[in-house]
């Protein structure tokens, strides 16, 4: 297979047209899906160079996709596009808290069927990296998703301190981390087996945080990177963003400009990595999208390759959904909608195009860029040089302009190049430019919303109003406002504070001041809603007032404030200390008197009726009393359902467009599509995400009798509803909710043949 490579190499690097270009395309796919062969276990290992596999250096692009934020029917589509669009290797994290929600209580059905979606990646011939954690981050709920995703469990464990030296959490962490990695050995998903993964990661990002752990975050480092080691997997570990990761572990780097900002491995035998390119970034409820363009990803893509970088990894290539209450503190529930996939799986072009293209380019010259003699040299006072020679055989150059406004004119072995602004050419034989970062030849595609059904007639609406506890109501009383999570348990998101206090009627003007840590809260006075307030994923404290709140003299007055966090935190140290929930409550009256009700007798209630009765599902729904709805877009706390047909055969994706509702949550048919929350405009006064995916999985095989329910928290009007399809201009050939399936043996074979016709030439 070397032989081959190096031929397709010395072909293309030295004589090729653009002509052969594609040919190499289909020859480099069947490379690959070679490796794919399951049947025969291989050797990875690692040089100052590269992931060394079979004895080969192998320069690879990788994408994360997260299998918990897609549904198991996406998968082969997504993955199929992710190697269309030149990648090799599939990066995922290990989701702990959706896999061991309760200690020993393990789930991997249905989304959380990591084996099944390592086998897709396997039977589409790619390769895998498996980033355990088991704190991952991700923006997942408690870290615990997008480097951890932490169970809520682990926080009642006494004595425990998250990623420390700390034997509790080592003993939990050690667990899982032997459950996951017995899990994949068994299923024969390890290369060395003749699986597809390549990599594991052990923690994440840990330097980050390391210092506040004094000199229990060193030794914390060593032991995890030893008990990884230990686990014997038969490929390499990495850690992300830990500069000192002990050998053999390599440690790799995370950011938007790796080329600029990675000091390089810490070790001549160690490859330079990049785990996490971010395509773009995590957006928050109330923030607007972070848009980065085709251009900029492929200039350091271009440059971290040029550093003799050989893995970069897409962070996310799909970013997809944040499914029921996943997702982080504030995060939304739309996850990297901007990556080259967007949330519904679809080509974002001219991401994707682009991308695609810079790929197959670095590729056709692979065997130099892994083999050849590095040296980087300047060519202006902005641009700069970065050649690869290989003995006489191969010769590929960056030529990098560092300068974001101007042309540059440069001279490279005898020949004058024009650099357009920001930019690197990359050229095969060091002569001919095969890829300019700045260049994009994939045109644009625009994402069309059709609505295809409206929830407009109030006939199909019914609600249930949900209720407002008093103190007397609750079962959890104290003396102390208590603290929110440590309550839920993450649950749910909800949790009631309830007060009773007898005002004096010398108080004038009450005005009800409550400060809370997180994340927001609805108030009740008498019953009466009083208004709401909220937080931010940047400043998460805050305050309420209201002064024209109907308080009475001489009479107990109750007061009832539903907490609601909207996720869990997902980083920094110390995440089992961290406080949420109310801090302090008082009834100010305008003579400078006031109630203190913060150390003051108060009632908890954990959730809402609601969801205890899981009136979500079709077979509890029967639990409440329904009412033909009476919509009124002032209604706080009120359950809506609905029931609609979809036509099947159409299988465009789905989303519901809540652009008419204020904050809650959304089911179809019991599953939750996730957090809305439409009512938190951005600076610019528009909602983050109205449109919210119903995967078409989710829907009745029938496509008919499907149940809608919306718990909203402060009034909306659900007849502003519609279901819409989602497609892009000019469409994607082929269906994109429902995977073609791959005849992985029959394409393997028509690349096989097109291999012996280039033979042949
Ligand atoms: C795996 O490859 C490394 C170097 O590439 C080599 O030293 C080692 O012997 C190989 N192991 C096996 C089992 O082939
Ligand atoms: C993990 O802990 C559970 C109990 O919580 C135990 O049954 C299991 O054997 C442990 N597994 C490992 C690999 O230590
Ligand atoms: C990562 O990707 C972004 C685009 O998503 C690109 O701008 C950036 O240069 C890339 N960085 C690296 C180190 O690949
Ligand atoms: C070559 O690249 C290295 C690493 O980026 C840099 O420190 C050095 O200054 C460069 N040399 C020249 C001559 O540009
Ligand atoms: C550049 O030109 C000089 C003088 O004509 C020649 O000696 C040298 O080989 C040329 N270099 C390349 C890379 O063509
Ligand atoms: C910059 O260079 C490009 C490529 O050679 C050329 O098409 C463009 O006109 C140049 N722009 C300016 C302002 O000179
Ligand atoms: C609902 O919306 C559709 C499409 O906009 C419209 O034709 C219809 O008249 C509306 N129905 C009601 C009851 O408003
Ligand atoms: C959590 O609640 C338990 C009782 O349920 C209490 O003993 C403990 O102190 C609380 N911890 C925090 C941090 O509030
Ligand atoms: C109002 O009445 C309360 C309770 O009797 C008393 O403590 C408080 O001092 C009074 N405030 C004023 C301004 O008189
Ligand atoms: C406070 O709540 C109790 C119990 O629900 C109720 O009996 C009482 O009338 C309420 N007080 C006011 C002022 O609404
Ligand atoms: C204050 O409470 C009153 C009465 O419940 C309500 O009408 C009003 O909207 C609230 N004001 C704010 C700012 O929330
Ligand atoms: C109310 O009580 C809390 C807890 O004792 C205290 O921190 C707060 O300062 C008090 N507020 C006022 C206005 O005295």
């Amino acid at each position: 297979m070397f032989m081959m490579k190096q031929m397709m190499q010395y072909f293309y690097c030295n004589s090729w047209s653009w002509y052969y270009y594609w040919w190499w395309v289909v020859v480099a796919t069947a490379v690959l899906e070679a490796g794919g062969d399951s049947s025969s276990s291989r050797n990875v290992t690692y040089d100052g160079r590269s992931l060394i596999i079979d004895g080969q250096r192998e320069l690879l692009l990788s994408g994360s996709i997260h299998y918990p934020r897609s549904t198991p029917q996406m998968w082969p589509y997504l993955i199929g596009k992710a190697k269309e669009g030149g990648v090799d290797v599939i990066q995922t994290y290990v989701f702990w808290n959706v896999h061991e929600p309760q200690p020993g209580q393990y789930d991997f059905s249905g989304r959380n069927d990591l084996v099944k979606f390592i086998k897709e990646i396997q039977a589409q011939g790619l390769f895998a990296c498996l980033r355990i954690g088991p704190f991952i981050e991700s923006e997942w709920t408690y870290g615990y998703p997008t480097c951890l995703g932490l169970p809520f469990w682990l926080h009642d464990i006494p004595g425990i301190i998250y990623r420390s030296d700390n034997e509790p959490f080592k003993f939990f962490m050690q667990n899982f981390t032997t459950k996951i990695v017995n899990m994949m050995k068994s299923e024969g998903l390890y290369a060395s087996q003749g699986g597809p993964i390549i990599l594991s990661q052990i923690e994440n990002e840990y330097q980050n945080i390391e210092a506040a752990f004094h000199e229990k975050g060193p030794s914390y480092v060593r032991w995890a990177a030893r008990m990884a080691v230990g686990l014997q997997t038969g490929v390499p570990w990495i850690m992300c963003k830990q500069s000192d990761a002990p050998d053999p572990v390599i440690n790799t780097c995370n950011g938007m400009r790796c080329g600029e900002t990675f000091a390089g491995p810490n070790s001549p035998n160690k490859p330079s990595m990049w785990t996490e390119n971010w395509t773009s970034f995590y957006q928050v409820f109330g923030g607007s999208p972070y848009i980065r363009s085709a251009q900029d990803i492929a200039f350091h893509v271009a440059l971290f390759i040029a550093k003799k970088g050989s893995y970069v990894n897409y962070y996310m290539y799909h970013g997809g959904t944040n499914f029921g209450r996943s997702g982080a503190a504030y995060v939304m529930t739309s996850y990297y909608d901007q990556a080259p996939l967007d949330e519904y799986g679809l080509i974002r072009q001219p991401k994707w195009g682009h991308l695609k293209q810079l790929h197959a380019a670095i590729k056709s010259c692979s065997v130099t860029l892994l083999h050849g003699v590095h040296t980087n040299f300047s060519l202006g006072q902005l641009q700069e040089a970065h050649v690869f020679q290989d003995g006489s055989e191969g010769c590929v150059a960056f030529l990098v302009n560092n300068d974001p406004r101007k042309n540059a004119t440069v001279q490279f072995q005898n020949a004058s190049f024009e650099l357009v602004p920001k930019s690197i050419s990359i050229l095969a034989d060091c002569r001919d430019i095969i890829f300019n970062t700045a260049t994009v030849k994939t045109k644009y595609n625009f994402r069309r919303t059709t609505p295809s059904q409206m929830f407009n007639s109030s006939e199909r609406w019914e609600e249930f109003k949900d209720v407002i506890p008093s103190i007397f109501d609750t079962s959890i009383k104290s003396n102390t406002l208590l603290e929110h999570m440590n309550m839920t348990k993450d649950t749910t998101d909800y949790l009631w504070y309830t007060f009773r206090y007898l005002q004096n009627s010398n108080c004038t003007e009450p005005l009800l001041h409550i400060e809370s840590r997180g994340h927001v809260v609805h108030t009740f006075a008498n019953d009466m809603y009083s208004g709401s307030a909220h937080g931010s994923h940047d400043v998460k404290g805050f305050t309420f007032e209201n002064s024209s709140i109907l308080l009475n003299n001489d009479i107990n007055n109750n007061i009832s404030v539903l907490s609601v966090m909207v996720g869990l935190p997902d980083s920094g140290a110390y995440l089992e200390s961290r406080f949420a929930g109310l801090t302090n409550v008082e009834i100010r009256c305008s003579d400078g008197f006031s109630y203190n009700l913060t150390n003051h007798d108060s009632g908890y209630q954990v959730g809402m009726l609601g969801e205890k009765l899981q009136i979500y599902n079709e077979q509890n729904l029967s639990n409440v009393d329904w009412i033909k709805a009476t919509i009124s877009t002032n209604q706080p706390l009120t359950w809506y359902k609905a029931i609609f047909d979809v036509v099947v055969g159409d299988e465009l994706p789905l989303a519901l467009n809540l652009s008419s509702m204020g904050k809650g949550e959304a089911w179809v048919n019991g599953q939750s599509i996730g957090r809305y929350w439409v009512s938190f405009h951005t600076s610019k006064g528009a909602p983050s995400q109205t449109l919210y995916h119903v995967p078409r999985s989710f829907l009745k095989p029938s496509g008919g009798g499907n149940l809608l329910v919306l718990f909203e928290e402060i009034g909306g009007d659900p007849l502003g509803i519609s279901l819409n399809t989602i497609s892009v201009d000019p469409p994607i050939a082929g269906p994109v909710s429902v995977p073609v399936p791959v005849p992985v043996q029959e394409e393997m074979d028509h690349h096989r043949q097109n291999l012996m016709l280039l033979m042949e030439l």
